[in-house]
C-alpha cells in the first residue's frame, strides 16, 4: 500500500512538471502572436534659447499702448544677456563681416526680421565699420537691445521739458544725455522706454557689428509709429539769453543737455533688407 502511493505521488509530480511545460508553451505561443507594437517616439526636441526668447516676448508685450511690468522686463532681460550670435544663426565668418566687403563711401546697414507680429518684432542690425544709424526715436515703445557681435558707441538721449525761456527755437527739443558709451559684445542688454532710459539714440559701429533689438510695439506707420530722425547740437544757454557765469549745479545740469533738430531721413542713410535664414521660431509652442 506504501509503495502504491509512493508511485502515485511520483506520477502527480510528473504530470505536474507537464502542467508548467505547458503553460511555458503557452506563454511563448501567445508572445509571438501579439501585435506588432511601435517604439515608443522619441522625447521632443529641447526647447531652443531663440524659442524661449520667443515664447517669453509674446508673454511680455501685451499690445500698442502698454509697458512691460517690470517683472517681465527682467525676465526678458535675462534671456537677452544669454543669447548667442549662434541661437540666431550668426557666425563671424558671415560675408559681411570680411574687411573685403566693404565698400567705399557711405557702409549700408543690414536688417532682417526673425519675427513681427502686431505687438512686437524681432529684428537684426548688421552694421560693417564706421556704420552709422543715425539718432532715431521710437514713439510709444520699449525697445531692448542686445550687442551680439562686435564694438559700437551708443549715444542716447530723453526728451525733457525745457524752462520757460530756455527755448531758441521751436524747431529744437531740449534732450538729457543717458548714455555716451563704448560697448563691446557680449555685454548685458540695454533697455529704453517710451519716456525714459534713452528713447532716442544712435549707433556707430567701431567694428563689425551685429545687435539682435526686441521692439514692443513694432514701428508701424499705420498706427502713428513710424521713426523720427534727429540731429544734435550742444547745449548753448548764451544763445537763449545772457545768463552770466553759470553755478556748479547750473554747470552739472547743462553738461548733460543737448538740443535735438527734427530732420528729414538722411540721404547716407542706406537700409538693405535681407531674409532671415536663421533658425525658426515655433508659433504653435
Ligand atoms: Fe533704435
Amino acid at each position: 500500500m506504501k509503495v502504491i502511493r509512493e508511485r502515485f505521488l511520483v506520477k502527480r509530480k510528473d504530470s505536474s512538471r507537464d502542467g508548467e511545460m505547458d503553460v511555458i508553451r503557452k506563454r511563448a505561443c501567445r508572445r509571438t502572436k501579439r501585435p506588432f507594437q511601435h517604439p515608443p517616439p522619441p522625447p521632443p526636441p529641447p526647447v531652443t534659447a531663440l524659442q524661449r526668447l520667443f515664447s517669453t516676448c509674446r508673454g511680455v508685450f501685451k499690445g500698442p499702448g502698454t509697458v512691460p511690468h517690470p517683472h517681465d522686463v527682467h525676465a526678458l532681460q535675462f534671456i537677452l544677456d544669454r543669447i548667442k550670435p549662434e541661437d540666431v544663426g550668426l557666425s563671424r565668418d558671415l560675408l559681411f563681416f570680411k574687411a573685403n566687403n566693404i565698400i567705399k563711401g557711405t557702409p549700408s546697414i543690414t536688417t532682417t526680421t526673425i519675427y513681427q507680429c502686431k505687438n512686437f518684432s524681432m529684428c537684426i542690425f548688421f552694421l560693417p565699420p564706421t556704420g552709422v544709424i543715425p539718432l532715431h526715436n521710437h514713439p510709444g515703445m520699449t525697445v531692448f537691445s542686445k550687442l551680439l557681435l562686435g564694438s559700437m558707441h551708443i549715444k542716447a538721449y530723453d526728451l525733457v521739458d525745457p524752462k520757460d525761456d530756455e527755448t531758441p527755437s521751436s524747431q529744437l527739443r531740449l534732450a538729457r544725455l543717458k548714455v555716451d558709451s563704448e560697448f563691446t559684445a557680449p555685454c548685458d542688454t540695454s533697455v529704453l522706454y517710451p519716456n525714459q532710459g534713452g528713447n532716442i539714440h544712435t549707433f556707430t559701429a567701431r567694428t563689425a557689428c551685429a545687435v539682435l533689438d526686441i521692439l514692443g510695439p513694432p514701428y508701424s506707420s499705420e498706427d502713428g509709429r513710424d521713426s523720427t530722425y534727429y540731429r544734435d547740437f550742444p547745449y548753448a544757454p548764451h544763445l537763449v539769453a545772457d545768463v552770466g557765469a553759470p553755478d556748479t549745479e547750473t554747470k552739472e545740469r547743462e553738461s548733460t543737455l543737448a538740443w535735438l533738430e527734427e530732420i528729414e531721413i538722411p540721404k547716407e542713410l542706406k537700409m538693405d533688407v535681407v531674409e532671415y535664414l536663421g533658425p525658426q521660431v515655433n508659433e504653435s509652442c
